[in-house]
């Protein structure tokens, strides 16, 4: 049993039954409001559509290549389709520094296209014509299924020259620059539509796809009647169109002011897009070990945590001096400690702040405030598929869900479900399923299933 003092501590971020209610509702709203022309503007959640309206059958068959952007790596992936309802994937990571994630736009894109270009002649296919299908995982208006352009930059990318341009265009005139590949771009993806994709390959019940990792974000399958801003042709042809959500941006425009807490406002404060995307910066992993962070130091600059640990002084000083110390894995290594030996959590203390002799009483202590923000996180997410599924009419509902934090996090995926249970419509049955590299074999299967329809 955790101690009454940290208890009221983390108190701001235990959800009561009416403040998840009201989240609930106010999210689902604020949905009917992005998909709506007349409310679209003033909605945070812009729930664009995407011009991808056929789910992959399995039986896609071909070479494919695949870029993948808007997470802590960028990768270039070969896929190759085999029906089936199997692939397979070549990949290389290429670290994307820093200094260009807040550089001018045409060097990022210049960046991509070498990097590209290497991989290219590694795998010996310069001479390929090569499909390409580019996962550019930040909020775009999509104008067709080329063509895309950025409405503003998240999770710590800020080049400017990008927003408001077609990023399509901006990457196939990189690799023209160079002119030493045969690359067509002929599909812009986000991060959410590729892990629908790839789960509603294995799984014909796919339809929504959700991202719990840097960022958070989730589209589903609608029906083209309600998406008013889909072009009239379009809706002409099709049934059905996957919508991304954006529900990242859900709050910007006040809603969820009576749940965020103090340290929620000073993660934003800190951050390079302040004021925007606040249901990311409670949910995502570039977030979730800040919060951690800023709640410890209140805890030890109240005594209430390590009160008699000889190294109090010094730990405080890192944790004032380094944001963003606390880094998100340590969250999911802590949670999965157990009582009483805490190995994980005695680790990390040692490493990161110096810290000898952590109690028993510490562990759990610093376990319960990792658990309250996690616990938090999975609530907010699990209010949002649970808004999205009882909006599908479908009656059963697979979510296909990847990104860092819901894959190493042991006991996201429990929270998340625990919560579904309270919100999901009685009637209705759900099951979720890890999405086997959504970002790569998703975009490879939107740049088949393109081919396919033309
Ligand atoms: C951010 C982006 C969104 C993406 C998500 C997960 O929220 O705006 O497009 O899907 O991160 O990567």
């Amino acid at each position: 049993m955790v101690d009454v003092e940290i208890r009221e501590l983390m108190q701001p971020f235990v959800l009561s039954d009416y403040q998840v209610q009201e989240v609930y509702s106010r999210f689902c709203l604020e949905i009917e409001k992005g998909l709506r022309r007349n409310t679209h503007e003033q909605a945070s959640t812009k729930c664009f559509p995407t011009y991808v309206q056929d789910l992959p059958t399995g039986d896609e068959m071909g070479k494919y290549l695949a870029l993948d952007l808007g997470g802590t790596n960028f990768r270039v992936l070969l896929v190759t389709l085999k029906g089936h309802h199997e692939a397979t994937v070549e990949s290389q990571i290429y670290a994307v520094p820093k200094d260009l994630m807040v550089g001018p736009g045409v060097e990022l894109f210049d960046h991509i296209a070498e990097c590209l270009a290497k991989f290219v002649a590694k795998h010996d296919m310069h001479n390929a014509f090569l499909p390409l299908g580019f996962t550019f995982s930040f909020p775009c208006i999509q104008l067709g299924l080329r063509e895309a352009k950025l409405t503003r930059w998240t999770k710590g990318f800020k080049c400017p020259g990008v927003e408001g341009e077609d990023v399509g265009l901006m990457l196939h005139d990189a690799i023209q620059r160079r002119g030493d590949a045969e690359i067509a771009v002929v599909a812009l993806l986000n991060d959410t539509t590729g892990t629908l994709m790839s789960c509603a390959h294995r799984n014909p019940d796919c339809r929504v796809g959700v991202i719990v990792g840097t960022g958070c974000n989730a589209c589903y399958v609608e029906h083209v009647d309600n998406v008013d801003l889909l072009d009239t042709d379009f809706k002409r042809a099709q049934k059905q169109v996957i919508v991304n959500v954006e529900w990242g941006a859900f709050g910007d425009h006040g809603q969820l002011e009576f749940v965020r807490t103090d340290y929620d406002r000073e993660v934003d404060r800190k951050s390079i897009n302040r004021s925007e995307q606040l249901f990311e910066k409670m949910t995502s992993g570039m977030y979730l070990g800040e919060l951690v962070r800023l709640v410890l130091l209140r805890a030890l600059e109240r005594n209430k945590i390590f009160k008699l640990n000889t190294k109090r002084a010094a730990f405080v000083a890192v944790l004032q001096k380094n944001v963003d110390i606390f880094e998100t894995k340590y969250i999911s290594e802590v949670e999965a400690d157990s009582f009483p030996e805490f190995p994980n959590t005695r680790r990390i203390v040692r490493q990161l702040f110096g810290v000898e002799k952590a109690t028993v009483e510490d562990c759990q202590k610093l376990k319960y405030i990792c658990e309250c923000v996690t616990r938090r996180a999975a609530t907010f997410v699990a209010i949002g598929i649970s808004g999205l599924i009882n909006k599908i009419i479908d009656r059963r509902v697979v979510v296909g869900i990847d990104g860092s934090v819901y894959r190493y996090h042991p006991k996201f995926d429990g929270y998340i479900r625990e919560m579904m249970q309270k919100l999901v419509k009685p009637g209705k049955e759900f099951d979720i399923m890890l999405s086997e590299d959504g970002s790569g074999r998703g975009a490879a299967l939107v740049a088949a299933v393109a081919s396919k329809t033309k």
